[in-house]
């Protein structure tokens, strides 16, 4: 059932948006193809539980099929990147919106590689958040290169508004005591703050070029969230977090500016698969699929 936020009172910035006969107001489980500044400005203060999130990076990456090294054909264009010098201020500015509709409860998880790590972090203190943790995510396989280390980690960085009121659940995952059989803490493992988790590969599908693994996404909706929390992600690109936290009964919202993955993470959204295809309908595979081969013990 879909519910809007209760209104607020409307910004400078929702009026402008609101004059141009665009969104007025924001509802839950539905995403929005819009600049998120602007999506974020038309929600209610306190009203998020989880932000989980991937900026674009400012590196002048280009999602072009033509400099994509994979099944080139279906990989889709048209990435919004952040020029380097406008980058701290974009950060800001959307931080800022974040730390807003985030509940007192709430938390973030922001994603970043690390050239741009000090905008980031910087922008985290300018904006008030609190640190929680510096989390690795190591995946499997880095672009080789012949005169440098081949970078196969990211950084996420886990932050709150109050890191007393701020939710997290140790044992959703593992129990305190569950051990493997070498006796090894299945918990202690898992809560380290490096996490290696591959990426995924969809061979043959349409997809976009920077994908989270939902296996990461589903680990921190996990120890971050419950049933029927609002998860936000401002920056949707295939629609992940969105997909994730509705196929694991969260509540979701979130915002796209290039049009063509909008429609992509809403065609997900819209067929309750987590794989879509434009050819066989027998190829698509159900995200419940998905997440029962990998559920833990
Ligand atoms: C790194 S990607 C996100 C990938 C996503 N986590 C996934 O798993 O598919 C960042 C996305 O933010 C989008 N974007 C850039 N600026 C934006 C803005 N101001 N508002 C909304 N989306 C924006 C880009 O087009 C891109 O799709």
């Amino acid at each position: 059932m879909k519910r809007s936020y209760p209104k607020g009172k409307p910004t400078r910035h929702a009026k402008a948006t609101a004059r141009r006969g665009a969104v007025q107001a924001i509802e839950i489980d539905r995403i929005y193809h819009m600049d998120c500044v602007e999506g974020m400005r038309l929600m209610p203060p306190s009203s998020v539980d989880l932000v989980v999130t991937d900026p674009p990076f400012a590196i002048e990456f280009k999602a072009k099929r033509s400099n994509y090294n994979r099944t080139q054909s279906r990989v889709l264009e048209g990435y919004n990147e952040i020029p380097q010098k406008e980058y701290f201020d974009f950060t800001c500015r959307w931080m800022t919106e974040v730390y807003r509709v985030l509940k007192e409860s709430g938390s973030m998880f922001v994603f970043s590689g690390w050239n741009n790590l000090k905008d980031i972090l910087n922008a985290l203190a300018q904006t008030g958040f609190v640190t929680v943790n510096h989390i690795i995510w190591k995946y499997q396989f880095g672009v080789v290169t012949s005169r440098r280390f081949v970078t196969s980690h990211y950084h996420c960085l886990y932050v709150c508004k109050d890191d007393v009121k701020r939710k997290f659940f140790p044992y959703a995952r593992f129990p305190k005591d569950s051990s493997d059989r070498s006796g090894k803490s299945l918990h202690y493992a898992d809560k380290e703050d490096v996490w290696n988790i591959n990426r995924e590969y969809w061979h043959g599908d349409q997809k976009t070029p920077t994908k989270l693994p939902a296996e990461l996404i589903r680990k921190i909706l996990q120890y971050s969230s419950e049933e029927n929390d609002i998860v936000l992600d401002p920056f949707l690109g295939s629609g992940q977090v969105a997909v994730v936290s509705k196929l694991m009964k969260r509540r979701f919202v979130g915002f796209e500016i290039v049009r063509e993955y909008y429609a992509f993470a809403k065609r997900r959204l819209d067929s309750g698969r987590y794989r879509v295809s434009d050819h066989a309908e027998s190829r698509t595979t159900s995200s419940l699929d998905l997440f029962e081969a990998r559920l833990p013990p």
